[in-house]
């Protein structure tokens, strides 16, 4: 079954901003999902329309089966959301943050001090649960948000923009959260970003969005045949004959030769750190000598490139704009 199936959404903003244009995607339940595009792409309006917050003009859109608009409550239900806006209260302490959506979300009296007591635990936050939020960092506040999102036992997570203006650090150890969660609990997520190393690292599928309109998808090494993958340079200390170069690659699948020099070879490669042992194995065996190895890694940005002519980050000052955006929305104090 699909997690999510989108199908022809079309969402104009005002009559005249057209930030959908006909978007379809299925999500496999079980898989990690990015949703990739520069800024604008229409990624949040995107998530809005799945999580019902958003009508569309045209299309459809379903969860687990169950349509956003017509069984909108029933889809809620099983979506823990994280929005691309903070959405706690500064003012209260991070359990206080917890203890209020426990009562929203209904879980019942006596699960409650349990349930967020593990979830403070699981998300590394148990020593600074009575500290007020506006102490915490980026970080925190995202590992907090997630724990409670987490705490219906949602089918589906879908974070918007998760580790934006976090530093590597605090990105890795939301990842790994997220990770852990996943492997326990077989969660399916979907999430919006414009890193797309982060994309590249921990999505199953890749969605590339464009204005509005999904450009490709695929898993990230199938994306990266549109620029004709990874590739492994290996130069030999003297020349070489061409044609019994053809010989490394043979027995090996996922590696093709993309050119041939005298004293180099350039192999397109669909995954290198299970690739590269067996090449430099392959190449040794066949008695060649090896001056230099290079690796040029493809990268999603460049398949983005390719297919749309601008980067995924070509506007920094704007993704600045959105960093300070992620601003709290405070509620009461
Ligand atoms: N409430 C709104 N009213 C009018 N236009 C909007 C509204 N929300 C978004 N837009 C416009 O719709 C388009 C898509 O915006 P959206 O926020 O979905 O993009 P995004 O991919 O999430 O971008 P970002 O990376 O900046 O979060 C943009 O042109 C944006 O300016
Ligand atoms: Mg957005």
């Amino acid at each position: 079954m699909s997690a999510i199936e989108v199908r022809g959404l079309v969402k104009v903003y005002d009559h005249k901003v057209r930030a959908l244009d006909g978007v379809s995607l299925d999500v496999e339940e079980g898989t990690v999902h990015a949703l990739l595009g520069p800024n604008g792409a229409g990624k949040t309006t995107l998530i809005r329309v799945i999580t019902t917050q958003l009508r569309p003009n045209e299309g459809s859109a379903r969860v687990f089966g169950y349509d956003v608009v017509k069984n909108s409550s029933k889809v809620r239900e099983l979506i823990g959301y994280v929005p691309q806006e903070v959405s706690l209260w500064s003012d209260l302490s991070g359990y206080e943050n917890i203890l209020i959506y426990s009562k929203i979300y209904g879980i019942p009296r006596e699960l409650r001090s349990r349930k967020i007591e593990e979830l403070l635990d699981f998300m590394e936050l148990s020593e600074a649960s009575r500290r007020l939020v506006r102490t915490y960092s980026g970080g925190m506040i995202r590992r907090l948000e997630i724990a409670i999102a987490l705490m219906r036992s949602p089918k589906l997570l879908i974070l918007d923009e998760p580790t934006i203006g976090l530093d590597p650090g605090a990105r890795s150890l939301v990842w790994d959260k997220i990770s852990e969660f996943r492997r326990e609990n077989g969660v399916t997520v979907f999430f919006a970003t414009h890193y797309m190393d982060e994309a590249d690292k921990y999505a199953d599928y890749v969605t590339l969005l464009n204005q509005g309109r999904v450009v490709a998808h695929g898993t990230p090494n199938d994306l990266k045949k549109h620029v004709k993958g990874n590739k492994v340079l290996v130069f030999f200390k003297e020349s070489v004959d061409n044609s019994r170069l053809s010989e490394i690659v043979s027995g090996i699948p996922g590696v093709s030769i993309s050119n041939l020099g005298n004293d180099h070879v350039e192999l397109v490669v669909d995954d290198i750190p299970t690739k590269l042992p067996k090449i430099l194995e392959e190449v040794f065996v066949k008695g060649y000598s090896v001056s230099e190895v290079e690796v040029r890694e493809a990268s999603l940005d460049e398949v983005f490139i390719k297919l749309t002519g601008r980067r995924i980050t070509e506007e920094s000052g704007r993704i600045k704009e959105v960093v300070s955006m992620r601003k709290m929305i405070r509620r009461g104090g």
